[in-house]
């Protein structure tokens, strides 16, 4: 399957039909603003394509909020259990030209003090937790990449070879975000309570963490709780995308979603793994799953 093509099973597991729609957007057009582990920003254009039309959109598992940049319209919901996530989110909608001026402020220190800085901002954030921090580490740390260890404290390392990205730079993408995020509503909490409000008409779009990533994120995902929440939705009327299980390389990542539960499941292939390449292993193959409730 080359990049291109999109496999459609229906709930059976029976392929159906490979559509590649359309959009009038490319990859391209999502500016990376904060590069999340498990970031679909390879392939919103693509997710995009299968969105029905909605009333209100959701999108619970916010992380870089890749598909958000292309669907947000005002009375969205974009939320996340990661509480100083959501605070930076806020702050590019509400306060942009203060992070902006925040950025600048830290990369001049840090050019000052290299690398020292960095380590400086990295126990500070671990202690405050506040959203600027959060930002100039994901902007400086080896390869733009989140990390926590078991206490959840920030722990990737500087990214010896970069010195941050240009804050000019950084102002422009940050302001054209914040254009996307006029209106939309955006609230730190766990999935279950962003979605209570969800009608008949809505679209909820789905992108939890993979258990077979566990130790990258902040909370693991209970399978079973998560297909109460789905059955919940289809008995609601409302409509959902969720991607899920994958395979990477020759491992099929499979939390087997019951089929009662959906309608459709299309393959996405979404090209080789960062953390792969990241981390120096082997470069693999990895295919998404999107499920679909109509
Ligand atoms: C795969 S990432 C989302 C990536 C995002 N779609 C993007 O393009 O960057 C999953 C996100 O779910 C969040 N998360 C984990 N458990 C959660 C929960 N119980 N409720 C809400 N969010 C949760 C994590 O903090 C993480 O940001």
């Amino acid at each position: 399957m080359n990049p291109a093509q999109a496999l459609l099973f229906d709930a059976e597991e029976m392929p159906i039909f490979a559509p590649q729609r359309e959009s009038h957007t490319s990859h391209g057009d999502v500016p990376s603003l904060l590069k999340w582990t498990g970031s679909k920003r390879s392939q919103a254009t693509r997710i995009a394509a299968y969105a029905p039309a909605f009333n209100r959109y959701y999108e619970p598992f916010l992380g870089g909020g890749a598909l958000l940049y292309l669907m947000a319209k005002p009375g969205a919901v974009a939320a996340d259990i990661y509480a100083p996530l959501t605070a930076f989110w806020t702050m590019v909608r509400d306060n942009p030209e203060r992070l902006i001026a925040d950025y600048a402020r830290q990369w001049e220190a840090l050019q000052a003090d290299l690398p020292g800085y960095f380590y400086v901002v990295r126990d500070r954030f671990n202690m405050t937790r506040q959203p600027e921090d959060l930002n100039f580490l994901m902007r400086t740390c080896v390869n733009g990449i989140v990390r926590f260890n078991n206490k959840s404290d920030f722990n990737n390392s500087f990214h010896l070879s970069r010195k941050g990205m240009l804050p000019r730079r950084f102002a422009g993408i940050v302001r054209l975000w914040t254009d996307k995020l006029r209106g939309v509503e955006i609230r730190s909490g766990d999935f279950e309570e962003t979605i209570a409000d969800a009608q008949a008409g809505d679209f909820v779009y789905l992108d939890p963490p993979y258990a077979g990533n566990k130790q990258r994120y902040i909370s693991d995902l209970d399978v079973a709780r998560f297909g109460d929440v789905l059955d919940h939705l289809n008995r609601r009327g409302v409509r959902w995308a969720l991607s899920f299980d994958g395979v990477r390389g020759g491992t099929i990542y499979d939390h087997t979603i019951p089929s009662d539960i959906y309608r459709r499941k299309v393959l996405l292939n979404s090209g080789y793994s960062a953390i792969a390449k990241v981390l120096n292993g082997p470069v693999e193959m990895v295919t998404e799953s999107l499920y679909l409730n109509y």
